[in-house]
């Protein structure tokens, strides 16, 4: 595995690879690696010949009172969790190099995103759109891996791609969790201990609404309510949201009908730490 530090550098490699015929495929990945981003990375080798994973906690994304500065990091530890997959590079460039003159530039997509994150987060996905459109450049991937985990996300960056004619295939991996049922993410090392002992009731929750959609509950805001409840017997979660939303136009109708495919999206705060999870399913 090589490390990579500049735009340039790494677009010279790509188009070498190109040049022999090799197939690109990016991970995109603001780094503290667990076992959801390597998923990724073991995934892009099926996908094509050369994986790119890039590292860079993208500032543009964070709001003004969230954690950019206090963010893990440990480069270290990356570059060893990311070896032991056998990517071919890991793109790791600073901010200067991403943000040169600042930034004078921003993509806006205006779907999927007056909604859940983008309502609660404003600016996050400009910042999301911008850094993943700049990635793509860096990297010219044809295919590039994103996690279901960040839902939402997929949703902006899926109509990004379309919306300015990037050819790239963008794959949805699933969602990889600790064996209670927390989504691993880089924040669960903020949690305490009661914290991290509580975190996987926001599994159980939306397992109790998906559960009711399987009974055949249809009514939204019923199911809604089954996941807020759930939540609520713990004192220690604050709901940000809960929300089951249609899960290809993100639509919030009264009822859903047979055959819709639908996820439940929560956002909670434990303590401090902002966390985020979904499930899909079918309605029967
Ligand atoms: P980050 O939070 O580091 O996540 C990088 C990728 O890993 C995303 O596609 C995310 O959905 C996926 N991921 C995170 N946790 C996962 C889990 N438990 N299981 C499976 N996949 C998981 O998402 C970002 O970075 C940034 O917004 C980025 C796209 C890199 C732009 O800065």
């Amino acid at each position: 595995m090589k490390i990579v530090n500049t735009v340039k550098e790494m677009q010279k490699i790509v188009d070498t690879h190109k040049k022999n015929g090799d197939r690109i495929v990016c991970v995109p990945t603001m780094g503290y690696f667990h076992e959801g981003h390597l998923s990724l990375m073991r995934i892009a080798r099926d996908y094509g010949d050369i994986v790119i994973t890039t590292l860079f906690v993208n500032p543009t994304q964070f709001g003004p009172n969230e954690d950019y500065q206090r963010y893990p990091r440990n480069f270290q530890r990356d570059v060893e969790l990311a070896s032991s997959v056998n990517i071919d590079y890991l793109f790791s460039p600073s901010v200067e190099e991403m943000y040169p003159d600042n930034y004078h530039t921003k993509i806006t997509v205006s779907k999927f995103t007056d909604k859940l994150e983008g309502v609660k987060r404003p600016g996050h996905f400009d910042g999301v759109a911008t850094i993943v459109a700049k990635l793509f450049n860096a990297t010219k991937p044809e295919v590039a891996i994103f996690g279901q985990k960040d839902y939402q996300q997929v949703l902006v960056v899926k109509q990004l791609v379309k919306d300015l004619l990037y050819d790239i295939n963008i794959v949805v991996a699933p969602i990889v969790r600790e064996p209670d049922g927390l989504a691993m993410s880089s924040r669960n090392v903020y949690l305490s201990q009661e914290e991290r002992n509580i975190a996987p009731e926001i599994f159980r929750a939306l397992n109790l609404g998906i559960e009711a959609v399987q009974k055949g509950e249809k009514r939204r805001k019923i199911i809604n309510s089954i996941v807020i409840e759930h939540l609520r017997k713990f004192p220690q979660f604050f709901v940000d949201y809960v929300s089951a939303v249609n899960a290809e136009d993100f639509s919030e109708p009264n009822e859903f009908h047979s055959g819709d495919k639908i996820v439940i999206l929560v956002a909670v705060f434990l303590g401090k730490t902002r966390l985020i999870d979904n499930m899909i399913t079918t309605v029967p």
